[in-house]
């Protein structure tokens, strides 16, 4: 589906999104294995959660779902064994975090993908799960996994790339495993797992960069327990309209009940540091997670480097960050993002790609790209190459080239943010 956006003249009023990706993915693994029944408001409408959600089904667990109201009967534990392939659709979170689960049930799991996801890789994953004792057939390291659930063994990992879908699948296998399973994490990155396996009741330690859950939680009297919840709203979908606010001196933006989790939120900082005024007006917290409202101002857009850890704790945010960055005052440098060639598309290229479709001058680097700043795009026609955060990006760098911009293929919007387009529209003047 191709959609046109429009050069606009401002930015003003306010967004609220569905609620968070990561956490309604993880919510919904828990609530799916504890027992009782979970409550879920303002749940993510995003197709990667319903891929989830459906997955749980497939594994025994009831789903009622009303719009972002979601209640799951857990299976208080014993799950059971899938009478069909386990659809992951276009979600590697789903893949990578739920193969922990099923490699430590006494079944065989298919797990499958789209293409998209049929070809990222799956090693990171499959290597730990084999350690610990689970066996795996796959595709060259890629889907279709087939994964023959074992009785595991606990150990300690250091995952060999900064990756909290890695994290989180070694710590869920770790819940059915003997004894205490420890990640090492060479750098910190979200912790939603830690914080949701808490609030279902396992027991979860922090140590610096290592964390530890002790095994045995499914069982006796340590099944996880039902919770009812709020998940705020995703920050990630909420950075496009914080790069939209930054390249439009003036604009004024509300955002309402949005997850301010610090390892999710480093966007806020490096926006503020590239011109955008960010305030915050109420914080509260919810099973460990950090929830606000706060109002951003666009002044003058600089830009900056981004590079290091700072990169991996962007990882999602970098495509809306870089789509804009020739609007910006100094250029936008972006290093150590290597890991972005193997999201839903190779992000680098796709970007370099509809930027330079745009009139934009940009260098591409196997880890990152350069982007001058003080540039003026032309309206042109772009591609999502199948990704979500690809349409949405530039969506919004369309806002400030003359000129119209057409989107093809902007459906996949829908994996992250079905609203996206409409509000989009309800915020541009
Ligand atoms: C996610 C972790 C990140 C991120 C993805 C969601 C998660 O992936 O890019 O969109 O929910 O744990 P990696 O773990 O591969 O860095």
């Amino acid at each position: 589906m191709d959609v046109k956006v429009s050069a606009a003249k401002q930015v003003r009023g306010s967004v609220r999104t569905a609620g968070d990706k990561s956490i309604s993915h993880r919510y919904a693994m828990l609530a799916g294995m504890a027992e009782g029944t979970s409550e879920f408001e303002n749940f993510s409408t995003s197709a990667d959660c319903a891929s989830t959600l459906g997955c749980m089904e497939a594994l025994g667990a009831q789903v009622r779902r009303n719009g972002n109201h979601v209640e799951v009967d857990g299976v208080a534990g014993a799950l059971q064994a899938p009478t069909r392939e386990l659809d992951c659709g276009n979600s590697g979170s789903t893949m990578r975090m739920l193969s922990g689960v099923v490699a430590a049930q006494p079944f065989t799991s298919v797990m499958i993908g789209d293409a998209s996801l049929s070809k990222r890789p799956m090693r990171r994953v499959i290597e730990p799960l084999e350690k610990m004792g689970a066996r795996i057939e796959s595709h060259n390291g890629c889907a279709p996994l087939t994964i023959h659930g074992a009785k595991l063994h606990a150990m300690e990992y250091t995952p060999p790339v900064a990756s909290a879908q890695v994290k989180s699948c070694v710590l869920l296998a770790g819940l059915f495993a003997d004894g205490e399973t420890t990640v090492n994490e060479p750098v910190r990155t979200r912790d939603h797992t830690e914080l949701a396996l808490r609030a279902f009741g396992a027991e979860v330690q922090r140590d610096g960069n290592r964390v530890s859950v002790r095994g045995g939680h499914l069982s006796g009297a340590n099944k996880l327990r039902a919770v009812k919840a709020y998940v705020p709203g995703d920050l990630s979908s909420v950075t496009f309209f914080l790069c939209a606010a930054a390249i439009f001196p003036g604009s004024n933006l509300l955002v309402d009940s949005v997850l301010l989790n610090p390892t999710r939120s480093v966007v806020l900082d490096v926006l503020s540091g590239m011109g955008l005024k960010v305030n915050f007006l109420k914080v509260e917290e919810q099973y460990g997670e950090l929830v606000g409202t706060m109002q951003a101002e666009g002044g003058a857009f600089v830009g900056g480097v981004i590079r290091g850890e700072q990169s991996a704790a962007l990882i999602d945010e970098l495509p809306a960050i870089a789509a804009v960055a020739p609007y910006s005052a100094r250029g936008v440098e972006i290093r150590d993002a290597a890991e972005l060639r193997v999201k839903e598309s190779d992000r680098i290229a796709a970007v370099v790609r509809n930027l330079r479709a745009m009139g934009a001058e940009v260098e591409e680097f196997p880890d990152g790209m350069k982007i001058p700043g003080g540039q003026t795009l032309r309206g042109a026609k772009v591609e999502s190459f199948d990704d979500h955060r690809i349409a949405m990006a530039f969506a919004v760098a369309a806002l400030r080239a003359e000129g119209e911009t057409t989107i093809g293929g902007a459906e996949a919007v829908a994996v992250s943010f079905p609203e996206f387009f409409e509000a989009l529209h309800r915020v541009v003047e």
